[in-house]
This record gives C-alpha cells, structure tokens and sequence, in this order.
C-alpha cells in the first residue's frame, strides 16, 4: 500500500470507519516502506507514540484524542464512577508515553474533561460526546494548519530560502502542516519557496519525513546535514528559519526537536529571522520558562547503532541522547499561532491570545 496523496494532504492519523481503532502510518518505515498500523489496546498506542510510529506534537495531540474514544468504546461498565477512573487510568499511562510535547496531556485532559463535565448523562451518551469531541480535536488542527500556514506566508517572498529542522508537515499534524505549511501552501498559490531541511539526527526526521513530504507536494527542498546549517546561512541562501514546536512555555521559551536551539544561535550571527510555528494547544501558560519543560531521554542506541550495518561505537561508550532542547525566547523574532503572529515581549503578547 502507498501513502496517498489524500494522506499527505490530510496527516498520518485516522480514526478506522467502524470507530473501533485509530489507524496511522507507521512513521518509523518512512520513506522506505509505507505501513498502516492499526491501533486498539492502550498499549498499541503508548508504544506506537514511545516508538515515535506517530510523531510531532499536533499528531500525537490527535491520536491521544481517537485513542481516548477507542478505549472508552471497550469498558465493560454502565457504572459511571468505574467508568471514568478506568478512562482517567488510561489517560495517564498515554501522557506517560512522552513527556515533552504537550499536545499529547492536552488532548488527554480535553477529552477527561467530556467525561467529567457529563456524570449525569449515561456511559452510552458520554462515548457518543467522546465520539465528537475526537473528531472535532482532528478537524480544528486542520483548520489551524491552514491559518499557521497563511500567516506564515505573510513572512516571506517568492524564491525566499526557508531552513527547516526536524518535522512539521502534514505526517505531524495534518492538513500542511505548522512550520513547512508555508511553504506546501505557497507551493499551490504560485509562491515558490526553497527549503533546506536539515537531516536531523539521530532518527532523521529531517531526511526520512520532511524532504519526503516536501518532495511530493513539488516543493524546491534540498537535503543538508545538521552541521551544514551555517555554511548555507553563511552562503546567503535562508531569509527565513521556520521550525515547529513541542511545548512553548509561557515566556516564549519553547521545547522542540534537539538542535534548533544551535539553528536559533546560528540565526541570530547570521542576521536572520526566526520563526517557530505551532497551535495554541502547543502554548503551555501553566509553565512558566523554560526551566520548567521536562526533556525527554531516549535510548542511546539511537546514536550508536541505528541506521548503520554495525555499531559505529563501543558498547561502553557514554551516550547523551535528549530528544529535544529548548530555544530562549530572546532568540525568536516571532511565535506563528493559528490565532496571529507574536511578537515579543512574549510574556505580555502570548497572554493575550487567551483572553
Ligand atoms: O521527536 P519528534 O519527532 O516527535 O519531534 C517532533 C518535533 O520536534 C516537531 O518539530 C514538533 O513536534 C512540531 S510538529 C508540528
């Protein structure tokens, strides 16, 4: 089976016709091999987000939603206290999947608050409202993407240079996507742009996912090496850096893929500005730097073994391996929101988007 252009255009979630299961594409098989997989149980779903099958911030906020639903269909109760504290057990082994991106509790706790908001209805009605609440997380991240999208384009110019790390198209989220959704939507209004998408070690988000999508949709993408950033800043190639975003805290500071922060600094000698893109699910007003974002370990064999035919280190070599880093807010020249474009102060301005 292939991935369809309806996919690309659409993300790598949906929920199955019978509602019983949510069905993704494997991420990890990407761009070699296109896997759908099928998910049920709470573990299908706490492993397919730890394994990062589905990934990026808005696609793991949408699986969350269907995997909530799916789950709720499968209590055996019409008890409404075993009900919701089997549900409300289900949701903290999800969140505890991934700690870093925030779209993946947000989501949890929307659809724990559909529970909590309904005890005087029956469990039969609540996974009915459980049913829409799902559906509308996923047709609302569509509708952002669009308007992140929009207000993104509005940055830049026709033949503009976009550096991008990581992910953050459609296989992230869905409809074009947060950070390269400029780029895919520019691409259809006639606006070409040329992106430079970093590889992205150590699981290639960059190389597997984004020069893939780009490639697809027709978009001018050419493929660099993480520490081939500077040379093209340094060439005069990038007028604009777009990356997405996991967690932004409430100061601006803001969580995403490990090496964006190094992106930002390059950024900031080069002259050049720098973006983040992301929903409001991803803004974080209870934390408030960020100090306070919990970064994500992963596995050293990541670094170590994967994608090569033997170990490229000794066994007994130390590994750090954090997943994402966080960018000082002093380094964004503006937070694109499905709500506006912020500028700084960023502590004042992101408050605003809330009221
Ligand atoms: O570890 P990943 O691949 O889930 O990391 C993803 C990112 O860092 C993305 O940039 C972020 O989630 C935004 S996706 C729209």
């Amino acid at each position: 089976m292939s991935v369809t252009e309806n996919d690309l255009k659409t993300g790598s979630v949906r929920l199955s016709d019978d509602g019983k299961s949510c069905i993704i594409i494997d991420q990890t098989q990407l761009p070699n091999r296109i896997i759908y997989l099928d998910l049920k149980s709470a573990e299908d779903f706490y492993d397919a987000i730890k394994v990062l099958a589905v990934r990026g911030a808005p696609a793991i906020g949408i699986c969350a939603g269907y995997a909530m639903y799916v789950l709720a269909q499968q209590k055996n109760t019409d008890d409404y206290a075993v009900f919701r504290e089997e549900l409300e057990r289900d949701g903290a082994y999800l969140i505890s999947s991934r700690p870093t991106a925030v779209n993946l509790s947000w989501a949890v706790k929307r659809m724990l608050k559909v529970v909590a908001d309904n005890a005087d209805l029956s469990v039969g009605q609540i996974i009915a409202l459980l049913r829409d609440e799902c559906i509308a997380i996923h047709s609302e991240d569509i509708e952002m993407c669009c308007r992140i999208s929009e207000y993104g384009l509005t940055l830049v110019k026709a033949g503009d240079g976009i550096l991008t790390h990581c992910n953050a198209g459609p296989l992230a989220t869905s409809k074009y996507g947060t950070a390269i959704g400029p780029c895919i939507l520019g691409k259809e209004k006639g606006i070409d742009l040329k992106v430079f998408s970093d590889e992205t070690r150590p699981l290639l988000q960059g190389a597997r996912l984004t020069s893939y999508e780009l490639q697809k949709a027709g978009v001018d993408v050419t493929l660099i090496c993480d520490n081939m950033a500077s040379i093209v800043m340094k060439n005069g190639w990038v007028q604009a850096c777009f990356v997405g975003c996991d967690r932004i805290a409430a100061n601006g500071d803001f969580a995403n893929k490990i090496g964006t922060s190094g992106v930002a600094i390059l950024a900031k000698h080069y002259g050049i500005p720098f973006y983040t893109l992301g929903p409001t699910s991803t803004i974080d007003m209870n934390c408030p730097t960020g100090d306070d974002i919990k970064i994500e370990l992963r596995d050293p064999d990541e670094i170590k073994n994967m994608w090569y035919k033997e170990p490229m280190a000794l066994e007994e070599v130390k590994c750090y391996n954090p997943a994402f880093d966080v960018t000082d807010h002093e380094l964004l020249t503006a937070i694109v929101t499905d709500r506006g474009i912020v500028y700084p102060p960023f502590k004042e301005n992101l408050k605003k988007l809330f009221m």
